[in-house]
């Protein structure tokens, strides 16, 4: 058995964490060799709540937990973790858009920006999970001067696995057989799941699926796809949502082999985005590391929609800019 790692997940009596929580402590992020230690960090009024969580944690018996920090502070939930899955913030409700809640989370990400550089190991891997989630992982960054540049990022994987199992069902076949979906810009309405580079069994998806279906069906449905299920359900997804937070850390930690997943990080300027935004970008991952896919051809469709994205995370950028470190 190797050492066990530190993991942080905020919010953790929320619904997400519910499904999260153990999830990884029964190996689904890092296998079945990885003994984990579990930080849980929620905000004072939900401790009972929390308390809670960690007594079903325990009555499960995990052969992989080590042990588990429960607290209300944030310097203590982030002491030398190696992850942080950062949840903890407000859901949006019907009729909302995911940046109603910039001003409500913002705050909440500034503080925890400075608590995980003054506390993380430098190497930590961080996911940002709670919304608007691209912008509240600029926000974190910008208060972590001492974290590595790219250790911060946001998640659109769920709106990738949207993407691969919207098209996999218009063709009545497997996810699986679905390979370079992108996930272009935000996590929210504006954000441009792109099937230009897209194979299905080893063809193009664009060759078998017409151009009216693609622009007018299956992106706005991806798009939409937050909103359908707060209407369905009555609250924001959560086991869908704690299962593509462990895709996007699982990928980044253990590797893709080769296959494009879609990650929100600090743009670099490829493609022609403004740098430093949190951009979801093709990646392909290897020894810890991602590396957004360069090359790509870009047409003149795509490119509006790459572009709309864009600024709106430019928009939200200049909302929040207040907040960031000195
Ligand atoms: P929830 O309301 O069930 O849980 C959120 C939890 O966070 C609550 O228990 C709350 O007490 C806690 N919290 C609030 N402020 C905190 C703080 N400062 N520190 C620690 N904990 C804090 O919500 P949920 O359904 O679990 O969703 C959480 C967030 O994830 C929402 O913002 C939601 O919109 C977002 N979300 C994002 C995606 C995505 O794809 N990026 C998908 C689904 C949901
Ligand atoms: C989702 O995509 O399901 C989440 O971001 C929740 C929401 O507000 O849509």
């Amino acid at each position: 058995m190797k050492e066990p790692v530190r993991i942080a997940i905020t919010g953790a009596a929320g619904q997400i964490s519910y499904s999260l929580i153990f999830r990884i402590a029964a190996g689904d992020l890092l296998g079945p060799k990885q003994p984990v230690i579990l930080h849980l960090l929620e905000i004072p009024q939900a401790m009972d709540a929390l308390e809670g969580v960690v007594m079903e944690v325990n009555d499960c018996a995990f052969p992989l937990v080590r042990d588990i920090v429960a607290t209300d502070d944030p310097n203590v939930a982030f002491k030398d973790i190696d992850y942080g899955l950062l949840v903890g913030s407000r859901p949006r409700g019907p009729g909302m858009e995911r940046k109603d809640l910039l001003e409500a989370n913002a705050e909440i990400f500034s503080v925890q920006g400075k608590a995980l550089n003054d506390n993380a190991k430098r190497d930590v891997k961080v996911l940002v999970v709670g919304n608007p989630a691209n912008t509240n992982a600029l926000i974190a960054a910008e208060n972590a001067p001492d974290i590595p540049s790219g250790q911060i990022t946001a998640m659109v994987r769920l709106d990738h696995n949207r993407a691969k199992s919207q098209l996999a069902q218009k063709l009545g076949k497997h996810a699986n057989d679905v390979k370079t979906v992108i996930v272009w810009g935000n996590h929210s309405s504006t954000q441009f799941p792109d099937l230009s580079h897209c194979k299905v069994d080893d063809k193009p998806a664009l060759d078998q699926v017409d151009q009216d279906w693609y622009e007018n069906d299956f992106i706005p449905t991806v798009q939409q796809r937050g909103a359908a299920i707060i209407k369905a359900r009555g609250a924001s997804s959560a086991a869908s949502a704690a299962s593509a937070a462990i895709d996007h850390m699982r990928d980044w930690a253990l590797g893709t082999e080769g296959y494009v997943v879609s990650m929100a990080v600090p743009s670099d300027g490829s493609y022609g985005i403004e740098p430093g935004i949190m951009y979801g970008y093709p990646v392909t991952c290897d020894g810890g590391k991602y590396k957004i896919v360069e090359g790509l051809e870009i047409d003149d469709f795509s490119r509006s929609r790459m572009k709309a994205t864009e600024d709106e995370l430019r928009e939200e950028r200049e909302a929040v800019k207040h907040l960031f470190g000195k």
